[in-house]
């Protein structure tokens, strides 16, 4: 058995943090994201008062999708290192929460963003194998090989929309933790394209600016679909 990390104890203070950010977003992702979001959101029963208990979590998305929460405390974890541990069922929880002046952004992924954004998508079985599935055609290129599937990859699991029963939801976790972001996809001022990966995969994204524009999927099949052509294309 490998020996993991202890998850991080939470202060009063980054509780706090957690439950300003819960509170102004919760009535956001409620009126915006994706079906299989609250799915997942109601599975693993997250609160507003308080971080979740890690080695709970940890038992319980291992009950639901047989993958382990891995905490770490290095904020931005290389593409390679990511991809290697979700190749092995293992999903990284950074052991940080923004600060209080800056609720707003953080180009680093933090534990509102993996928690909030990720965990309700990743604690659907269908979600996670697919994920699964992504990484492991990752890791069969170099770095400089997978940007295309990279860029792909952010447009579609950090900053993606999807068609449900005729309208357009969010289903990047990208959007779900960002309070700002979320909203604007919903104005005019968000270009919302089919999803097409041939445009999407030489667009360079930047986590430091809101997007201009971003790509609607038909269907969760529709992006299964994808995953699975680029695993036979590279097996
Ligand atoms: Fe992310």
């Amino acid at each position: 058995m490998n020996v993991r990390r202890p998850f991080k104890k939470w202060s009063a203070a980054e509780n706090e943090v957690w439950q300003i950010l819960f509170e102004r977003q919760f009535p956001n992702v409620q009126k915006y994201a994706c079906q299989m979001y609250f799915e997942g959101h109601k599975k693993l029963d997250l609160l507003p008062e308080r971080l979740p208990d890690f080695n709970e979590l940890n038992e319980r998305f291992q009950e639901l999708v047989g993958w382990e929460l891995v905490s770490t405390d290095i904020q931005y974890s290389s593409g390679q290192d990511w991809f290697e541990h979700l190749a092995k069922r293992e999903f990284l929880v950074t052991e940080y929460i923004r600060e209080r002046d800056s609720l707003d952004y953080t180009p680093l992924p933090d534990i509102w963003h993996d928690t909030f954004g990720h965990l309700p998508m990743m604690a659907n079985k269908e979600y996670a194998d697919l994920v699964h599935e992504y990484a492991e055609v990752m890791l069969r290129y170099t770095p400089e090989e997978r940007k295309g599937l990279g860029s792909i990859w952010w447009y579609t699991i950090e900053f993606g929309l999807i068609r449900e029963q005729g309208d357009i939801k969010a289903f990047g976790a990208g959007l779900f933790s960002s309070y700002e972001e979320l909203q604007i996809t919903f104005t005019d001022r968000m270009l919302k394209l089919p999803f097409d990966p041939e445009t999407i995969a030489p667009v360079a994204p930047s986590p430091h600016f809101i997007h201009d524009k971003l790509w609607i999927m038909d269907s969760f099949d529709q992006f299964k679909q994808f995953v699975h052509d680029q695993s036979l294309e590279k097996a």
